[in-house]
C-alpha cells in the first residue's frame, strides 16, 4: 500500500539498477506524498525493521505538506532551489553527506510543452548545482525529466561528473509519455569540486 503510483517507478529502477541497500542515506527531492521515500526506507533499513542489517537514512522534501512516515524525516514545506533549504538538509542529514539523492521533482505543468520541459531540466541543474556538497564521492543521482531539446545539456554536465550515466524508460511510467529518467552513478565530482 504505497501512498502513490510513482513507487512502481522506483522499485522497478532499483530492481534493475540496485541504488538502494541497507545502510545508505538518501535524499529524496519532491517527495510528497511519500511513496518514493517508503520504497527508500524499506530498501535502506531506515526504520531498523531488519536488525541484522545496517540502518539507513532517508530525507524528504518537498514544497508540499508531507504526512509523517516512521523512518523518514521531512523537510517540508522547502524549496529544494532554496540556499537556505541546502543547508537545512545538510545539517539534517547524517555526516552532513547522502549516497543516494533521487529527484521525481516536477513543476506544475503549464501545458507548454517546451516550457515545461525547459522549467523541469532547470530545477535538475539547480540540483546539481548543489550536489558537490551534498553527495558523497561515490555517490548516485536519479532525476526525472520530461525529454525535449535541452537533455542533452543536462546529461553532458552528468557525464562530466559521474562516471556512468544511463537514461531509463520505467514501464512503470509509459503512460507518462515524455517522462524520462537520467540514473548517473559513481560520483566524482568536476575537478576541484569534490569537498571530502
Ligand atoms: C511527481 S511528485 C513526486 C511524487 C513522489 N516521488 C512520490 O513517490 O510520492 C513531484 C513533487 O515535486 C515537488 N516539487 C516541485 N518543485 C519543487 C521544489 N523546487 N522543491 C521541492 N519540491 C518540489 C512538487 O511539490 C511535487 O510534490
Ligand atoms: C503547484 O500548485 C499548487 C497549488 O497551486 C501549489 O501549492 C504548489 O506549490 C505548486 N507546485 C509547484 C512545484 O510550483
Amino acid at each position: 500500500s504505497y501512498r502513490s503510483r510513482s513507487a512502481f517507478k522506483l522499485l522497478e529502477v532499483n530492481e534493475r539498477h540496485q541504488i538502494l541497500r541497507p545502510g545508505l542515506r538518501v535524499l529524496d527531492c519532491g517527495a510528497a506524498p511519500g511513496a518514493w521515500s517508503q520504497v527508500a526506507v524499506q530498501k535502506v533499513n531506515a526504520a531498523g525493521t531488519d536488525p541484522s542489517s545496517p540502518v539507513g537514512f532517508v530525507l524528504g522534501v518537498d514544497l508540499l505538506h508531507i504526512f509523517p512516515l516512521e523512518g523518514a524525516t521531512f523537510l517540508c514545506p522547502a524549496d529544494v532551489t532554496d540556499p537556505r533549504t541546502s543547508q537545512r538538509i545538510l545539517e539534517v542529514l547524517p555526516g552532513r553527506r547522502a549516497d543516494v539523492i533521487l529527484s521525481d521533482m516536477a513543476p506544475n505543468a503549464t501545458g507548454f510543452r517546451d516550457l515545461d520541459h525547459d522549467r523541469l531540466i532547470s530545477l535538475c541543474l539547480t540540483l546539481l548545482s548543489v550536489t558537490p556538497d551534498i553527495l558523497q564521492p561515490g555517490g548516485t543521482f536519479l532525476c526525472k525529466t520530461w525529454a525535449g531539446s535541452q537533455s542533452r545539456r543536462l546529461q553532458r554536465r552528468l557525464t562530466e561528473e559521474f562516471q556512468n550515466v544511463r537514461i531509463i524508460k520505467p514501464e512503470a511510467s509509459r503512460k507518462e509519455s515524455s517522462e524520462v529518467y537520467f540514473l548517473a552513478t559513481q560520483y566524482h565530482g568536476r575537478k576541484g569540486t569534490v569537498k571530502q
